[in-house]
């Protein structure tokens, strides 16, 4: 995966940057010209009856909102003659190499700062009503036409008992016609509706931040899972009898109370964390680890001969000398951080990155490793 031109029109990335992002909406007419969507319709409705795929439809029958959750078989959507559904694919990048590709076009934002594209269809009038996300989004109009309608982030009330979420006052402040090849970029938090102008099919660059709750539990949890050494436990020999046994013993209180106060992650474990965290896999995504492990040195040989390029729903991240790759973490062995460093930047090493390297190298056996698990595979 190359890291292609992004799709900004006239502005730089720097002017983009500085001044849209994470700031305000930006209109980018002709962002893709040319454009030619890589997905047909029914081969998004193909991806939306597999059952490791996240699909959800949405209609108005009778004027009122109803969600359904994918898996769909054809007999379940409803027909392309009929008005006003959408049906929403998830992390279609995980599944297919081109739209995955597209997706090269973004990397002026960090990796482990995108989340996944997603593709709707929509027939006329179809729109997932108005809402708000909590992450920034490009939204490619990448086949029909489609109206989205904006306003400034403000105090949100959502309809009540409808199945998804929906603002009950929405008054748009800018609207615009996306033909395809434009891009409305939307910061976290702007209001927005999108409504088909007939057969539409729109696709969401979206990404993730996480929020300081979810990083606390998911750490939390994680230091739980391997404290190791030794755990104290509480005692209290010496205890006086109690005349009040329901009362919360003071000496016991102030025990805990110290471990709680007192514990500190170290450095390590907070740093380790991070990057695993960043790095790890979407829920939907399972390797399959090489069920007949190829011998080191064959494999070496056809490494160097073809070069190595990571699986399309691997997620890499480095920092110092440390490599995380599909939530887990590598020391580099010295000599080999150049090269993990380029995987994860160009997403793949090519036969004279590797080529110089005997088979008996920290490099051979931590790619051979990878490959083993999955992440990693020779290039075309
Ligand atoms: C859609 O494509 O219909 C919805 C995308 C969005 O509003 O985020
Ligand atoms: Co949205």
């Amino acid at each position: 995966m190359r890291t292609l031109n992004p799709p900004l029109g006239p502005l730089s990335v720097d002017q983009f940057m500085r001044g849209h992002w994470q700031r305000k909406p930006l209109l980018i007419r002709a962002a893709l010209p040319d454009f030619k969507p890589p997905l047909s319709p029914e081969a998004l409705f193909e991806l939306a009856t597999r059952d490791d795929v996240e699909s959800r439809l949405v209609s108005q029958p009778r004027g009122r909102w109803r969600l359904d959750r994918g898996p769909f078989d054809a007999q379940d959507l409803p027909a392309r003659t009929r008005r006003a559904w959408t049906l929403l694919v998830q992390g279609v990048d995980l599944h297919v190499d081109a739209v995955h590709d597209l997706l090269a076009r973004f990397r002026f934002v960090p990796d482990v700062r995108l989340d996944d594209l997603m593709i709707s269809y929509a027939t006329d009038g179809g729109g997932v009503g108005p809402h708000v996300d909590s992450y920034d989004v490009f939204l490619l109009q990448a086949h029909g036409r489609r109206r989205w309608r904006i306003s400034a982030p403000r105090a949100i009330e959502l309809l009540p008992d409808a199945p998804l979420r929906i603002l009950s006052h929405f008054e748009a402040e800018q609207e615009w016609v996306l033909e395809p090849g434009d891009i409305l970029y939307l910061p976290p938090l702007w209001g927005h509706e999108g409504t088909a102008l007939g057969e539409c099919m729109t696709y969401s660059i979206g990404f993730r931040a996480p929020s300081r709750l979810e990083l606390l539990r998911g750490f939390l949890a994680d230091c739980a899972d391997s404290v190791g050494g030794s755990d104290p436990r509480f005692g209290d020999r010496g205890l006086a009898p109690t005349r009040t046994p329901g009362r919360l013993p003071e000496p016991m209180t102030r025990s805990l109370a110290g471990w709680l106060a007192d514990w500190r992650p170290t450095k390590r474990q907070i740093d380790d964390y991070i990057g695993r965290f960043l790095t790890e896999p979407k829920p939907s995504v399972w390797f399959e680890a090489q069920a007949r492990p190829p011998a080191l040195s064959p494999w070496w040989e056809a490494a160097q001969r073809r070069g190595l390029r990571a699986d399309r729903r691997s997620r890499l991240a480095y920092r110092g000398r440390h490599l995380f790759i599909n939530g887990e973490s590598f020391e580099m062995p010295s000599g080999t951080s150049a090269r993990l460093r380029r995987l994860a930047d160009s997403r793949e090493l090519p036969p004279d990155a590797l080529r110089a390297t005997p088979v008996d190298s920290d490099l051979a056996r931590t790619l051979h490793q990878w490959f083993c698990a999955g992440w990693i595979h020779h290039s075309r």
